[in-house]
């Protein structure tokens, strides 16, 4: 399997289901709904909804179509898109460009991109609790609310934030900085993981090495994230490069500089695939999604 096509026919399919689901930009709400289909469909890489659905096919066996967790995948996506929507605001990382576009609030102001985000937020847990979508059991769908509600608040994805924007311009050990990066950025992505593997009926046991496998690429995908923004540009990025050092946040880079931040992404990395060793052939696209993470170029 080459990652390149596996990764197009798989955004091909998140998009398919979000035009499905997502309301039209018509009717007394429209403005609002234009604000946040705007940022849903700007040319993010999908990358938390494809992982969902590469867990649920590693775990496999039980007859779970990808159909019953497309309302899952569209939901994680929803939620990382507010979180960038609201990431970019001028009272948090003021930035203007992001995936190669405007960022929201420069085309919707900051009241429409704050209630962009909170929409998009608000409206994943409406299609992750919605019976009408998909045909994972309540318990199920119960467990997976609970994970994502879990990462996606105060002691993940919000609180990791919250410690980020704190922590600007100031000097602190190393943990706190693996703390930062695990929360904000890994606790969805673990998410994601163990959302698709619940959704397939996996064990346990299964759960715990999606969990291994989704802490080591979530911390990989920020660390790369930081490794870009220092070391590639605006142009290539979709968003403004050199922004770390200029707003006085901690990265990898800071602390190690550049090449022993690679070798801690790739250790990373090496890690998660190891964790996946119990699973077979049917895990190669979480396996190849692992050295994506590390090889992305934004
Ligand atoms: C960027 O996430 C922000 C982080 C959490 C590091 P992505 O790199 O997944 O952003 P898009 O959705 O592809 O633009
Ligand atoms: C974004 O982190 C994390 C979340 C939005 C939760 P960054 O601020 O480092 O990401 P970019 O570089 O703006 O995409
Ligand atoms: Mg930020
Ligand atoms: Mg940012």
């Amino acid at each position: 399997m080459e990652i390149k096509s596996y990764l197009t026919k798989q955004r091909g399919v998140v998009e398919q289901a979000f035009d499905s689901y997502i309301p039209a930009a018509e009717g007394v709400f429209r403005d609002h709904i234009e604000a946040l289909r705007y940022s849903l469909y700007a040319g993010g890489k999908r990358v938390r909804p494809i992982l969902c659905l590469a867990a649920a096919s590693a775990v496999g066996g039980d007859a779970v179509a990808e159909t019953d967790l497309l309302p899952v995948a569209c939901a994680l996506e929803c939620i990382h898109t507010y979180s960038l929507i609201h990431d970019d605001l001028p009272a948090m990382d003021n930035d203007e460009l992001r995936r190669g576009k405007p960022t929201n609030h420069m085309l919707y102001g900051e009241a429409g991109a704050i209630l962009a985000g909170d929409g998009l937020l608000t409206w994943a847990f409406d299609l992750l609790s919605n019976p009408a979508h998909g045909n994972l059991d309540a318990e199920k769908r119960l467990r997976i609310i609970h994970v994502i509600a879990r990462a996606a608040g105060p002691q993940g994805m919000v609180g990791g934030q919250a410690l980020d924007i704190a922590h600007e311009n100031t000097s602190f050990p190393f943990e706190t900085l693996q703390t930062i990066h695990r929360s904000k950025t890994g606790a969805l992505i673990t998410a994601s993981v163990l959302a698709g593997g619940i959704g397939a009926g996996a064990n346990e046991k299964q759960l715990d090495a999606l969990k291994r496998y989704g802490d080591q690429i979530g911390l990989a995908f920020q660390i790369v994230d930081d490794l870009l923004n220092a070391t590639a540009t605006t142009e290539q990025l979709g968003k403004a490069a050199g922004s770390d050092a200029e707003l006085g946040k901690a990265t990898y880079p800071a602390y190690f500089g550049v090449e022993e931040t690679r070798t801690r992404a790739q250790g990373a990395v090496k890690k998660a695939k190891a964790a996946l060793a119990g699973f077979d052939s049917k895990a190669e696209p979480l396996r190849l999604l692992a050295d994506y993470i590390y090889t992305r170029s934004h």
